[in-house]
């Protein structure tokens, strides 16, 4: 049973003209639409209130405890619009999947498939207009959907919250790389670890990323786009980039990618990847892989791409690795051939441009 959202339409929605201003130009995180969702949760009443209101600051107590301890979880997902002006999400229930094991490892309540793809479909029914319409196949453009959950009970002692919000907001998004794709450099984290064994690292919390941004520092210092992470027991490990799954293309036409562990965050575009893989003839193998694999694969040509995935920049080239004493590049292949194949199956999916025989989308418009 779909569930009802209570619909308070905004008095002040943005002008037509400077919305489609913002459409031609978003960027991605600065502009957001003119509504959000919301359902509430408490001890005693469960998942109630569900609405979509016009955007806005929260009232928060200045003792919830989402400020003090951190208990918050998030997803994030894109609307595509299809050239018939249809809108579209891709996998929806394995992000709400990803949400609920979010919340049971942050002891938050579970939130149902109903509840997160009826919110997600409620808002768009008030702010389809702020879906961009792709202006050609290389035109990446899409409208980010962020739903969070965050402890708003008052209260400082240190036991799971007894009152929760979930709320989804969303943000215009234009193509990730402007330009062209162009491969990345990457910084090995060596003074600072993601995630730990019995940790949070498998979970989407607002704490992982936190945690990444001192490392995520150093990486631009060292001009890096992205760093990666090694495991934290042994050092040795490959796991995955601050936001993003990494993959590496073996001469033999193998695929690697690291095996899901309690410390990587199981992407909905790596499990896609595995998935496509296979149509592309590649054989696809999740197995650990160890920085020395990467280096000597590297050097040796075995390794003939690594690129990374995740929702934002669907599929990215890896170019380098750089460490304090050392980069680690490719010495066979620099042409991305398969990244670039994989990248264009997903969009062409994404975007309604071909069949969509795993059926993997789910209409929001
Ligand atoms: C740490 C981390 N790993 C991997 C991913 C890729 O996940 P997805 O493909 O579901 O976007 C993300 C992005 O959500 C991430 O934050």
């Amino acid at each position: 049973m779909p569930t009802n959202f209570e619909i308070l339409p905004s008095n002040q929605p943005i002008a037509d003209e400077i919305r489609d201003n913002i459409l031609k130009n978003p960027g991605f995180g600065k502009h957001f639409t003119d509504h959000m969702a919301h359902v509430r949760w408490t001890v005693d009443a469960d998942w109630h209130g569900h609405q979509v209101r016009p955007y806005g600051p929260l009232t928060l107590d200045p003792a919830a405890s989402v400020l003090h301890y951190g208990q918050e979880i998030f997803e994030g997902i894109k609307a595509y619009r299809h050239a018939d002006g249809s809108i579209w999400t891709f996998r929806p229930e394995k992000n709400a999947e990803r949400f609920r094991r979010s919340a049971r490892r942050l002891a938050l309540p579970e939130l149902s498939d109903e509840d997160f793809i009826g919110s997600l479909k409620a808002l768009l029914a008030q702010d389809q207009a702020w879906v961009p319409t792709p202006a050609s196949a290389s035109d990446e453009c899409s409208l980010y959907l962020r739903p969070f959950m965050i402890a708003s009970e008052a209260f400082l002692g240190v036991r799971p919250a007894h009152e929760v919000d979930y709320y989804v907001i969303a943000s215009p998004a234009a193509a990730y790389f402007k330009g062209g794709i162009a491969p990345v450099s990457i910084w090995l984290s060596s003074n600072y670890k993601r995630a730990a064994p019995g940790g949070t690292g498998f979970a989407k919390c607002g704490g992982n990323y936190a945690a990444s941004l001192a490392a995520q520092k150093e990486a631009e210092a060292h001009q890096c786009g992205q760093v990666a992470f090694l495991d934290a027991a042994e050092n040795k490990w490959v796991e995955e980039l601050g936001g993003m799954n990494l993959f590496f293309v073996f001469k033999d036409g193998r695929l690697v990618t690291p095996r899901l562990t309690d410390t990587i965050l199981e992407g909905v575009t790596r499990n896609s990847v595995l998935t496509l893989a296979k149509d592309e003839g590649l054989t696809p193998e999740e197995r650990a892989i160890s920085i020395d694999e990467w280096r000597e694969g590297a050097a040796s040509g075995e390794i003939t791409e690594v690129f990374a995935c995740g929702t934002a920049a669907v599929i990215t080239p890896v170019g380098e690795l750089v460490t304090e004493n050392e980069r680690i590049k490719l010495a066979a292949g620099g042409n991305n051939e398969i990244a670039m194949r994989i990248r264009t199956k997903l969009l062409d999916l994404q975007y309604g441009r071909s069949e969509d025989k795993y059926g993997w989308l789910t209409q929001l418009v």
